[in-house]
């Protein structure tokens, strides 16, 4: 395993290119599954997560040719239907291989894949969205076993306690392309990667329309064919580098990024004291001298996303005043606070809030990640502090940044990787 230690203090400058977006890329590869023709991605980042989509993908029949950023993806004639427990427990996002499987093979063995740091995690909207489309559904030694002749076309309605699910809205979405009839989606998720997936779909023959609303229509199609489609930008890695760069008071520019997604973290912005100047697919911070501290509440897309909560508590540990930060979507996503606490933070969790006492300064200590976004939280605590930092487990960094250190590396961070 390896560790990543950071020698904090550093002014970053220069420019750095945003990847394409992992949150897309996971349901897009699951989706290849609904043709037996060859599909091309492009723009694909190479993270541990598609590492393991990948692998799953050829463990269900695909043989894929993995080449820089591209990737092609073919069928070896055979799609086998159990997506086997082992490849799905390090990696929630495989869910979704449960539509398409089902849909096209009219049969799905799907490990369920348990719960996570972030929280339980259910799959109830999943279920009860492909037995909405007729399919009739069973647990049975920790698998989800779905079966169904031709799915049929029906209403459903996704939102769950805590508002839609966006692995859900995929899974159905693919799950309807094939189905006799016409879907609806009502509260389906609006975020931007549900939006790409229903592109890529339609590239392939689908015919989807309300992506990006709550509410999605899609009429079922005989077969869906290949494709060849490009990634957008992932808008948490560059949300996470806009946020790095106020808290670091370094103005560096910020390449591939799609600046629209993430009208919420600029509203907040502007709140706190920080400029951004948009200019076509970069964007550069002006960092003011002092942040203000801000509360946030998470929500689902357009709201402030769960997914930069963590990096954003880590800026507003090291503001002048107080904040409360609360995770609708996840209430239990705090694992980071302890972690920042090491580093001289002042933060306490009351339920699934975190109350912030900004410091004058963060200091270099040992600390652990303990999952994707909580880690990226720790570097740019890292960078900021006074002294060394140790960050362990930073495979969960590369589940979803890719080259971090390098990135960093390039913008002056005094960055390594080592061994543990
Ligand atoms: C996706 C993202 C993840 C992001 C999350 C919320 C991918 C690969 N992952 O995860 O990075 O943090 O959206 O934006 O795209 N829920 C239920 N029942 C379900 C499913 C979900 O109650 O069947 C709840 C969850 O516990 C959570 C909320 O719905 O409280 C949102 O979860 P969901 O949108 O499903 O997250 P994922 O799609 O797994």
């Amino acid at each position: 395993m390896d560790k990543i230690i950071i020698e904090g203090g550093k002014t970053l400058k220069g420019e750095v290119r945003i990847s394409g977006s992992k949150n897309a890329t996971l349901p897009i590869l699951a989706a290849t599954l609904l043709t037996d023709e060859t599909c091309v991605l492009r723009n694909v980042p190479r993270l541990l997560d598609t590492h393991t989509m990948v692998k799953l993908l050829k463990s269900l029949g695909k043989v894929v040719d993995w080449d820089k950023d591209k990737i092609i993806i073919m069928s070896n004639g055979k799609t086998n239907p159990v997506a086997d427990y082992k490849l799905v427990s390090t990696m929630r996002g495989s869910i979704c291989v449960l539509g398409p499987l089902l849909t096209k093979l009219g049969e799905a063995k799907v490990s369920l894949p348990g719960g996570c740091v972030i929280g339980v995690r259910p799959v109830d909207l999943h279920i009860k969205g492909v037995e909405a489309l007729g399919a009739r559904v069973n647990i049975d030694a920790g698998y989800i076993i779905a079966k169904s002749k031709r799915l049929k076309g029906s209403r459903v309605y996704l939102g769950g306690a805590s508002g839609p699910s966006v692995l859900g809205t995929a899974n159905i979405m693919m799950a309807a392309t094939l189905a006799d009839g016409e879907t609806v989606i009502e509260c389906a998720a609006c975020e931007p990667e549900v939006e790409d997936l229903a592109n890529f779909l339609n590239e392939m023959g689908a015919r989807i329309k309300g992506q990006g609303s709550p509410r999605i229509v899609i009429q079922g199609v005989k077969k869906l064919h290949g494709a060849d489609f490009k990634m957008s930008p992932d808008r948490i890695e560059a949300g996470t580098f806009v946020l790095l760069s106020a808290m670091s008071r370094s103005s560096f520019m910020i390449r591939d990024i799609d600046y629209q997604q993430l009208m919420a973290l600029d509203d907040v912005l502007a709140k706190v004291g920080v400029s951004v100047e948009p200019d076509k697919n970069c964007v550069r911070v002006i960092p003011p001298r002092t942040l203000k501290p801000m509360s946030i509440t998470t929500y689902p897309y357009p709201g402030f996303p769960t997914d930069l909560q963590a990096q954003y508590t880590a800026i507003m540990a090291v503001t002048n005043g107080v904040s409360v930060i609360r995770d609708t979507v996840f209430p239990d996503r705090f694992m980071h606070i302890a972690e920042l606490n090491r580093m001289g933070a002042r933060i306490r969790r009351e339920g699934g809030s975190a109350i912030i006492e900004g410091v004058k300064e963060l200091c270099g200590a040992p600390v652990v990640a303990s999952d994707l976004r909580a880690s990226a939280a720790l570097v740019m605590a890292g960078l900021v502090a006074k002294g060394k930092t140790e960050i362990r487990r930073v495979y969960h960094l590369d589940r979803g940044y890719e080259n971090i250190d390098k990135k960093l590396m390039a913008l002056g961070a005094s960055i390594k990787r080592e061994k543990e």
